[in-house]
């Protein structure tokens, strides 16, 4: 007798449970940079809104910064971390390619034992790119908690005398407890890439540069570098037209939109792409860039937990969510802001 193929049982909706951060212990203001770039405080402040930035000592790694910003968002769901059934590490800063990250980090946090753990690199869009999964893995019935982390120590890939990226970047984790739900919190995901621009950010040298330096010119420590101009016009023609489609997909209005988090790259970038969606002019607009920084996969939900955190924006809200960056991967949602988020990051 042949039997049929059977596939899982789809699962209702997925929502954003609850959030966490964990930022890097110290903080770098502008004027310990600008030395070695003949920059100035003012002209960082002017060119990018950034004030300070927070960065992790030598003895603070990323997975540390994972490891506390995943438990807090656990701790604030209310569940069991036996329960979190899969942990997606979103980082480009994880440094060695493998064992990943993210099965380090679910033991550290007594995720299930079988847990399915992964990490995925996709620029400043990992997170995004990890929250559209965690909601296709739910509504497929392949998992039932997902933690997403967005975690980076990109001061790692810093170089002092660097004036294209090395004085945005910085280090810190965001994350998220994903979870089923009878509406949708989740909309669809708009997403993407674009190879054919991936040198416009990238790094100096590769690993097999290293390997393969000539003897006596030892190649230096590979460092982050990117070419601004041309990411900054990409990231305004591009975006908006993403963000309009995230928000169609998920039959919304941008006049919907009550909160705004983009990619905390740049507050001029965050300013005019807020312009060209065309949302309210009551929208509240994420400016975690001030003083964290650009934490690349970690930005979005450093910047969600902290409006939540300070009451910037509240619980139920919809949020447009964005990411885009290296490899020129773009991913865009709106989500409904979750009721729970961490007080702990507010105590760094
Ligand atoms: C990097 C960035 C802040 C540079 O700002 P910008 O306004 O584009 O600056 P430009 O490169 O056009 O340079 C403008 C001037 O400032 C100077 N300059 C460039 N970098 C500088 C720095 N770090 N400090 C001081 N001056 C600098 C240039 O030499 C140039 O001088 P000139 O007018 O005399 O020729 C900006 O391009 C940016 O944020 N890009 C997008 C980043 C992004 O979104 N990344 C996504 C993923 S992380």
């Amino acid at each position: 007798m042949s039997r049929t193929l059977q596939a899982a049982p789809t699962a209702g909706f997925s929502r954003i449970l609850a959030l966490g951060g964990a930022r890097g212990a110290g903080s770098t203001p502008n004027e310990d940079l600008v030395a070695p770039i003949d920059s100035s405080d003012e002209w960082i402040r002017r060119r990018t809104g950034i004030v300070t930035r927070r960065r992790a000592p030598r003895d603070e790694h990323v997975e540390d910064l994972a490891e506390r910003a995943g438990r807090r968002a656990v701790e604030a769901a209310g569940i069991d971390p036996a329960d979190i059934d899969v942990v997606i590490a979103a980082t480009v800063s994880w440094m060695q390619p493998t064992p990943a990250m993210a099965p380090i980090v679910a033991a550290r946090i007594g995720a299930s034992p079988s847990a399915a753990a992964y990490d995925i690199n996709a620029g400043c869009a990992g997170y995004c790119y990890g929250i559209g999964q965690a909601d296709a893995m739910i509504r497929a019935g392949a998992a039932r908690h997902v933690l997403v982390i967005g975690a980076e120590k990109l001061s790692d890939y810093a170089d002092p005398t660097d004036r294209t990226i090395s004085f945005i970047i910085a280090d810190g984790a965001g994350a998220a407890v994903v979870g089923p739900a009878d509406q949708p919190g989740i909309g669809p995901t708009v997403w993407g890439s674009d190879g054919s621009h991936a040198d416009v950010i990238t790094m100096t040298h590769t690993w097999l540069d290293v390997k393969h330096a000539e003897a006596g010119s030892p190649v230096p420590w590979p460092t982050a570098r990117q070419q601004g101009p041309s990411v900054y016009r990409w990231a305004i023609a591009q975006m908006p037209k993403v963000a309009r489609q995230a928000i169609d997909a998920a039959g919304l209005d941008p006049s919907d939109i009550d909160v705004f988090i983009p990619h905390q790259a740049n507050l001029r970038i965050i300013e005019e792409l807020g312009a060209r969606i065309g949302m309210r002019d009551d929208v509240v607009v994420a400016q975690d860039i001030v003083d964290t920084g650009n934490t690349s996969a970690a930005s979005v939900p450093l910047a969600a937990e902290r409006l939540l955190r300070e009451g910037t924006a509240r619980a139920g809200q919809l949020a447009l969510q964005f990411g885009f960056g290296a490899g020129l991967a773009y991913a865009a949602q709106v989500v409904r802001l979750p009721e729970a988020v961490s007080a702990a990051a507010g105590e760094e």
